[in-house]
């Protein structure tokens, strides 16, 4: 029996640069994390801390031509930094997801939320075009999008920027991955979809063990579904603690700022029954 990793990301001195004419800067410095199967972590922070560039650099999708990628980033023991393109085509989607913060940037103008919904199965799996639409359209319903046969005949630029959002978490989601990177997941959306999202967040942690890393300026979010939280300031995690502790005994000032930035709200007990409801 091989016996299992013990994380499903493990982020080693991740450290992003960006090359311009006038010289290299700094995004993100010297980040450790890791992320075990089945549990949350949330990144907080101000915007233009690094977060979006974190995710992306996670993921490979920097340009390499204008940005540097240093450290490690180990996907169930795998290096990730470095690794052929092709290669990770392979494990995007499959094995490692992106919730993207602007669901816009995740789709092709050109083809159907369908075709492109479908092509994105396919490539991963040997289920048939007919099988590949049904898991499609239950999947779009798990995000509160019914009637998923018309909507999959639609394009991109006919869908509601929050419709569009759902319809990327169920893409992302559908494939159960075993990493699941999510910026900004619910800021599009009311509070009846924000809820629906995060219970298949929620499910998708707790029946297939995704570790997830979630990324909100919504601090309510990151209270109900966070197990440990991460606090980024200018491309660097200054605080790192469980959700409970960093909530009540913050110990930077950065994140007391932050906490105070927002009304007063208790650290869980998260409100599990809401989100299996
Ligand atoms: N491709 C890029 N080239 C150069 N600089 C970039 C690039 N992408 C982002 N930046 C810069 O990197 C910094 C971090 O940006 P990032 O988008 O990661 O912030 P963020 O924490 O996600 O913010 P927000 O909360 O607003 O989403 C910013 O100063 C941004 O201007
Ligand atoms: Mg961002």
């Amino acid at each position: 029996m091989t016996e299992k990793p013990r994380s499903a990301l493990r982020v080693s001195d991740l450290h992003v640069q960006v090359k311009s004419a006038e010289g290299t800067a700094s995004l993100v410095r010297h980040l450790d994390f890791e992320l075990k199967p089945g549990e949350v972590l949330g990144l907080v922070g101000e915007s233009g801390c690094g977060k979006t560039v974190t995710s992306l650099s996670l993921l490979q999708l920097l340009n390499r031509k204008t940005t540097s990628v240093e450290g490690s980033i180990r996907l169930n023991g795998r290096e990730l930094n470095g690794i052929r393109a092709e290669e990770m085509r392979r494990l995007r989607g499959k094995e490692i997801a992106l919730i993207m913060q602007n669901p816009m940037n995740a789709f092709s103008p050109v083809f159907t939320i369908g075709d492109q919904f479908v092509e994105s199965i396919r490539t991963h799996t040997d289920l048939t075009k007919k099988q590949a639409a049904e898991l499609a359209a239950a999947s779009l319903e798990g995000v509160n999008l019914p009637n998923a046969s018309e909507l999959m005949r639609r394009y991109p630029f006919q869908l509601s920027g929050g419709m569009l959002q759902r319809v990327m978490i169920a893409v992302s989601m559908c494939l159960r991955p075993s990493v699941l990177i999510a910026d900004e997941p619910t800021t599009a959306l009311d509070a009846v979809n924000q809820l629906q999202v995060l219970r298949q967040l929620d499910r998708l942690r707790r029946e297939y063990g995704t570790a997830i890393l979630l990324i909100s300026h919504d601090l309510g979010v990151i209270a109900e579904m966070a197990d440990e939280v991460a606090v980024m300031q200018h491309g660097r995690i200054v605080e790192k603690a469980d959700v409970y502790r960093l909530f009540d005994h913050p110990q930077q000032e950065y994140t007391k700022q932050l906490l105070q930035a927002r009304p007063a709200f208790p650290a869980g007990p998260r409100t599990k029954e809401r989100l299996s409801s």
